[in-house]
């Protein structure tokens, strides 16, 4: 009699030192973990952020640690230039990526008006039109090729509008929107794409944005950087187009904010978001909008 043995099906390319993992946001937190997850499964890596002295220690760590090829490129993914330098030095490389983790991000935590216009505008360029040109770079030659795997961090922030993180939950939204759509679209071709929705998850990302809404949820629906790794991989060789990392539990107590009418979300969002919204205060109402003058890329027509 045969014994046929059932393989878990995976959606994760094979392990191959012809292509690389590239993981963006990998200096710290969940980018850092996610590398570390597919290092230990024997890719290849490509380790993207802009703290290079970081990237090289990791890079030692990981080769070291599991014997496998890592490259690093330091680069500020909110610039255009730079995302198209670092498209051109993965050609250069010779390994095309065959993975995607879009990792790299930080987040504002009060109101639009007390935030600035340039920090906005950073925070998009970076949260939604990098994931967008990076996905838009290496997404085509995967699905020529038949097989590859995006993973897009977005975040429960993304499940409704937050007040006082108005920017922040709307690019997750964005994030998560465009994930869900375009695996939709790639049914069938081979590449998979998979959004991961994690709750608080204690990194550097509190200290950047130092968000006060993580302490009105309490820790038993927090994640570790190195949980959302390893639940984000096991979605997309699942095939699972979005996960909420965690515990069960955490799954339930997040589930009902994305799809809870507006009218219900928004008076909890205002709760949860009391502590953002005394940042309010910093905007006196006697302080005048901060306007910039026009740089000098901005041209005036003569009347
Ligand atoms: N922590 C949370 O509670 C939480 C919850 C839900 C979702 N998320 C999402 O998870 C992702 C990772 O966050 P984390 O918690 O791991 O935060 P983190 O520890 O602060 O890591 C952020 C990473 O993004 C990189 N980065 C920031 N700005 C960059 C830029 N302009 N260009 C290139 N890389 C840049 C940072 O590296 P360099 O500074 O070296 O460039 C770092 O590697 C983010 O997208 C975040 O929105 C976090």
């Amino acid at each position: 009699m045969m014994l046929t043995v059932k393989r878990r099906s995976t959606r994760l390319p094979s392990p191959s030192a012809e292509f690389t993992a590239l993981v963006t946001g990998a200096s710290s937190g969940i980018g850092t973990e996610f590398a570390r997850a597919l290092a230990r499964r024997g890719h290849s890596l490509t380790l993207v952020a802009r703290r290079s002295e970081r990237l090289r220690a990791l890079a030692e760590e990981f080769s070291g640690a599991h014997g496998v090829h890592v490259d690093w490129i330091s680069a500020d993914l909110g610039d255009a230039a730079q995302r198209e330098r670092l498209d051109a030095e993965v050609l250069d490389r010779g390994r095309p990526a065959q993975l995607l983790v879009n990792c790299a991000g930080f987040g504002i935590y009060e109101p639009f008006v007390v935030s600035t216009r340039q920090r906005e505008l950073e925070q998009v360029r970076l949260l939604v039109e990098a994931v967008v040109d990076l996905d838009a770079r290496f997404v085509p030659a995967m699905v020529k090729r038949g097989s590859g795997t995006v993973i897009n961090v977005a975040s429960t922030a993304g499940f409704q509008p937050l007040p006082g993180n108005g920017t922040y939950s709307a690019s997750k939204a964005f994030v998560l929107a465009h994930s869900e759509a375009l695996a939709e679209e790639l049914r069938g071709t081979g590449v998979s794409v998979t959004a991961v929705c994690p709750g608080p998850v204690p990194t550097e990302f509190f200290e950047v944005g130092q968000p006060l809404v993580v302490h009105r949820i309490p820790r038993i629906f927090w994640c570790s950087a190195a949980q959302v790794a390893e639940d984000g991989l096991l979605a997309a060789e699942r095939g699972a187009t979005s996960v909420v990392p965690g515990s069960l539990l955490a799954r339930a107590f997040y589930a009902p904010y994305r799809t809870a009418p507006r009218h219900i979300a928004a008076p909890v969002a205002r709760w949860l978001m009391a502590g953002e919204l005394k940042r309010m205060r910093d905007f006196g109402a006697e302080s005048e909008p901060q306007r910039e003058q026009p740089g000098e890329a901005c041209e005036v027509a003569d009347p």
